[in-house]
């Protein structure tokens, strides 16, 4: 049932406010992080290592910096696939944690398995509690997306985003790293995301009307800083999965060692930029591309609009939101700019070709 939707993947998009209100409601009350003590204890371990594939993988490049800058923890991301055969050495200290929508996926659920002996204690972050993944963990946690269908993920991204921020305010304060008042600010902003949310739909017009443009294009960059790097990666996968236009994704700062060469009218770049410490140096990177004539999509809030000067292709203004906590909400014009791309070019939204939802087989 695609509830009026024309599409499963819209649906779920605009599932997005409520599922990850969910969310937050099962891992905090509102002012401090509600999972038990018992259940995980960060203080004592020496480095955590995030291993999943995809989009899942995605959420982890997120969560390393929350774990990093928000608990000072030691963060390892690998992608599961990689992790299982180079054989890693993984301290008896460390916290292996688990990442995957389905809970089925071959390669997470090996990588799994070769950390089962070494790691002090495994932890997975699914959205089927009854999955094998689930059952292989120490200590399973839902992020309560609810079924998804459509085979670009974009629920289960965010909420897995949702579960993770809970895990990095959790590690925090164990960690000694923040009080109480920080844990309930914290908690605030993740519950300020639902409306912010939603008022990143309400752009989904200026959206639909962009991507006509993006649609004719052969290749697309992505760029973002920080936390919005690996949003810049998810952003590219999406098109890529559901448009089939080729699409990459890169750190702004590394665009003069080598994607700047690719850059010239033909070729739309997407700045995935809210207004935050970094912001001067993405706005360089973005005249650079604009003096090669690139065509620079924007999504930015008010005041990164007001800096960014003139010259761009595009800007999406979107609503302001902590920088800490901004992926959840960019992830969300991500998301309908490759559902829009998809639909001007025809293509199969839901069931993109040669993909499949679970992917149980190497
Ligand atoms: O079920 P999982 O989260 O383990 O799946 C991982 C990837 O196969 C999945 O995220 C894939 O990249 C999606 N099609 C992305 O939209």
């Amino acid at each position: 049932d695609k509830a009026g939707h024309r599409h499963f993947m819209l649906k779920e998009i605009y599932e997005q406010p409520t599922v990850l209100s969910d969310c937050l409601r099962h891992y905090s009350d509102g002012t401090a992080v509600t999972i038990r003590e018992g259940e995980l204890d960060f203080a004592q371990t020496d480095r955590l290592i995030l291993v999943a594939c995809g989009t899942a993988h995605y959420a982890c490049l997120v969560a390393k910096y929350w774990f990093e800058q928000l608990a000072g923890l030691p963060c390892d991301v690998d992608i599961a696939s990689e992790f299982r055969y180079r054989e890693p050495p993984v301290s008896d200290r460390a916290t292996a944690l688990f990442v995957s929508q389905s809970g089925e996926t071959a390669d997470t659920l090996a990588a799994l398995r070769y950390a089962r002996d070494k790691a002090a204690r495994i932890v997975s972050v699914v959205n089927v509690p009854e999955s094998s993944i689930a059952r292989d963990s120490d200590l399973a946690l839902p992020i309560l997306a609810g079924v998804e269908v459509g085979v670009a993920s974009t629920k289960a991204f965010m909420n897995q985003l949702g579960a993770l921020a809970h895990l990095a305010i959790l590690a925090a304060r164990q960690r000694g790293r923040i009080d109480s008042a920080r844990e309930a600010e914290l908690l605030g902003t993740l519950r300020s995301l639902p409306g912010l949310i939603n008022q990143a739909l309400a752009l989904e017009p200026q959206i639909e009307a962009q991507t006509r443009r993006l649609a004719e294009a052969q290749s697309v960059l992505f760029l973002g800083r920080g936390a919005m790097f690996p949003m810049a990666l998810e952003g590219a996968l999406k098109l890529k999965e559901i448009s089939y236009i080729h699409a990459e994704g890169y750190a702004s700062g590394e665009l003069k060692h080598g994607p700047i060469a690719l850059v010239d009218k033909s070729v739309p770049v997407v700045v995935l930029a809210p207004r935050d410490g970094l912001f001067d140096k993405t706005v360089s990177n973005m005249q650079e591309v604009m003096a090669r004539e690139g065509r620079v999509w924007l999504v930015t809030d008010a005041e990164g609009g007001r800096l960014a000067g003139d010259g761009v292709w595009h800007r999406l203004v979107m609503p302001t939101v902590d920088p800490v906590f901004a992926p959840m909400l960019y992830a969300v014009p991500a998301q309908l700019i490759a559902y829009h791309t998809a639909l001007h070019k025809g293509t199969d939204v839901d069931q993109p070709r040669n993909l499949a939802k679970s992917v149980t087989v190497e």
